[in-house]
């Protein structure tokens, strides 16, 4: 963690303005500039960035922060990934963070491995693009239809079949075998091997962009037809996903999930950026988390044969876990990806995105083609089956819709259905009654609440001290950070009288320390807001002394209602007498 200062010092140097226009194209507005929002679509802008207050705010979709919640939402970066950009931009050096000897001795491997990583897929790039790569070249470009931007860009390699260039390479750049036996690329018997020969090989990077591991595949039929690197300290294969450098700033609105390398790189060449593969592996819960940092909904394209249905409904719940919304595209009669868009193009695949099916209702289609339902004993065993699955939601609406969905689908009578749930239900005790009680507790999360009178005469207030920190001469008398209820209002207020005090206020500083999204979205946005200018002095002046005292009195009331001590009850009854004797004059 980077200190305050340090914070402090990189968005004094950052002018959000600068950044937010080499991403959106702005537009002077008053006295901030507006333009089309990055993370919502839209076709009038509604998009503003503050240069004074150094802040942006949408008015469309609420979005809002400082200039590192704008790196973080826009590259999806993490905190710290965002603090170093910014500071590698405005030329700040950041204090080396302090490390134990163990990660010290531990960063020191993992950047050696990390040099070794990117000098062997340069050394493969420059094979594949020499004589000696010919076949990989043919391979790649001819036999699997690679364009040579993509071949470059993805930095496909060759590694030849005279092996023994990568090592000697390595020693000659003074590398040693200890660390050279941990980069995963050699094996050690009698002699020393490279792990990569006769193989284009598919650089793996994460999400940074730098090489963690290769796979390589043979250009013929021999076996196995990929070889990955093993884990090692760099390559965690349950926490990286193929394809995300690209995919996590391809802003679809969803991610496609795939099995292949091949699956990945062709898609992506056709236009669909957002796949990404996991590497030989089931997807774990790593892998679920991951992708629910960049998107709410994936697309599962996995082989259409047997060991991809199944994969894909082992994919299905860990990805609910993580409150994914999961569909299946079906890409039959192709077995992937590759070989579906070969076939027919980006446009018929574009249609299977549109097409692809609740991950719900997927499931029951497998379990469907276990039955003969044209048996009545076994289309009752069937029912039964879906029966149990829909118990899965616990919340009556969402588990209603589902059974109305797939009786229509699947053709089987609603009312018994309905009645076979409520069953089940009533016997795993999920419900009481015999009816689904409406109020039953939902596990998803809690809707919006309507924001309450005084939620908003506190936000009001704020914004109308950051537009005029003047008024706090004014008004601090009546009202402290205390009288704030809300508790993020309360913690934004304690900033902010502190900062009015210290003769500096700085609205990004303080939305930078909500890390909470949503948080500095609440935050940023009653900074951005602008008072009403056509108001005259006597009616802002109202309006002012009408928000003030709707703010105390839910301040004494609250305190009222919790005070112990008799004294200051009395108090607290005198002041509620006084309230309407507040008044503050402009
Ligand atoms: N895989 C692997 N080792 C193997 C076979 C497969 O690690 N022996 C991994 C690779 O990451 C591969 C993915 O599983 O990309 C999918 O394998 P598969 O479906 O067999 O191959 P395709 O992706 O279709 O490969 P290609 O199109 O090149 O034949
Ligand atoms: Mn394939």
């Amino acid at each position: 963690m980077y200190s305050r200062e340090v914070i402090e010092e990189v968005l004094s140097k950052t002018d959000i303005v600068d950044l937010v226009s080499s991403y959106v194209k702005l537009k002077r507005s008053g006295s901030s500039y507006m333009g089309l929002c990055p993370f919502h679509n839209e076709k009038s802008p509604s998009f503003s960035v503050s240069g004074q207050k150094q802040l942006y705010h949408c008015f469309g979709c609420g979005k809002g922060g400082n200039a590192i919640t704008f790196v973080m939402e826009y590259e999806n970066y993490t905190f710290l990934e965002a603090v170093e950009m910014l500071a590698t931009k405005a030329g700040v050096a950041l204090p080396e963070q302090k490390y134990s000897y163990e990660d010290r001795k531990d960063k020191d491997i993992k950047t050696k491995l990390l040099e070794i990583n990117k000098i062997a897929a340069t050394y493969y790039y420059h094979c594949l693009k020499s004589e000696q790569g010919i076949s990989g070249l043919n391979y790649l470009s001819g036999k699997r239809g690679l364009d040579d931007k993509t071949i470059t860009n993805y930095g496909l390699g060759f590694a030849p079949i005279s092996s023994g260039g990568l090592y000697k390479l390595l020693k000659e750049k003074g590398y040693t075998d200890d660390i050279l036996k941990e980069s995963g690329l050699f094996t050690y018997d009698a002699k020393v091997h490279e792990k990569f020969w006769n193989r284009v090989i598919f650089p793996i990077m994460d999400v940074n962009n730098k090489v963690i591991g290769f796979g390589g595949r043979v250009m013929g039929d021999a076996k196995p037809k990929y070889l990955n690197s093993p884990e090692t300290k760099l390559f965690d294969k349950s926490r990286n996903l193929y394809g995300l450098n690209v995919a996590r700033s391809s802003r679809k609105g969803n991610m496609i999930i795939c099995e292949g390398y091949m699956d990945v790189i062709s898609l992506h060449q056709a236009g669909f950026t957002q796949a990404v593969a996991s590497l030989g592996t089931a997807l774990t819960p790593g892998h679920a988390r991951l992708l629910k940092r960049y998107t709410d909904t994936v697309l599962i394209t996995y082989d259409s044969d047997e060991a991809g249905t199944k994969a894909a409904l082992r994919a299905i719940p860990l990805l609910a876990e993580v409150g994914l919304n999961t569909k299946v595209i079906n890409m039959k009669p192709y077995k992937d990806p590759d070989e579906f868009i070969k076939a027919l193009g980006a446009d018929a695949f574009q249609e299977r995105i549109d097409k692809a099916t609740n991950s719900f209702m997927f499931e029951v289609s497998i379990v469907e083609k276990r039955y003969n339902r044209s048996d009545p004993a076994e289309e009752t065993a069937f029912e039964k089956e879906v029966a149990n699955m829909f118990l899965r939601f616990s919340e009556k609406l969402e588990r209603d819709n589902y059974i109305k969905a797939v009786c229509n689908s699947f053709v089987i009578p609603l009312e018994g259905m309905q009645m076979m749930v409520a069953n089940l239900g009533n016997k795993m005790g999920i419900v009481n009654g015999a009816k689904y009680n409406a109020s039953e507790p939902s596990t998803s999360a809690p809707k919006k609440k309507i924001e309450s009178g005084v939620r908003q005469a506190e936000k009001l207030l704020l914004t109308w001290l950051i537009n005029d920190v003047s008024i706090i001469d004014k008004i601090s008398n009546v009202i402290k950070p205390e009288d704030f209820i809300d508790p993020l209002l309360n913690s934004v207020a304690t900033k902010l009288y502190d900062q009015i005090k210290m003769g500096n206020p700085n609205p990004a500083l303080i939305v930078g320390d909500y890390t909470d999204e949503s948080d500095a979205a609440i935050v940023a946005s009653l900074f951005s807001s602008d008072l009403d200018e056509n108001l005259s002095k006597q009616e802002r002046e109202r309006a002012l002394n009408d928000i003030v005292r709707k703010v105390k009195k839910n301040s004494l009331d609250t305190e009222f209602n919790t005070v112990t001590d008799a004294i200051r009850m009395q108090e607290i009854i005198k002041e509620q007498q006084k309230l309407n004797e507040i008044n503050i004059r402009l």
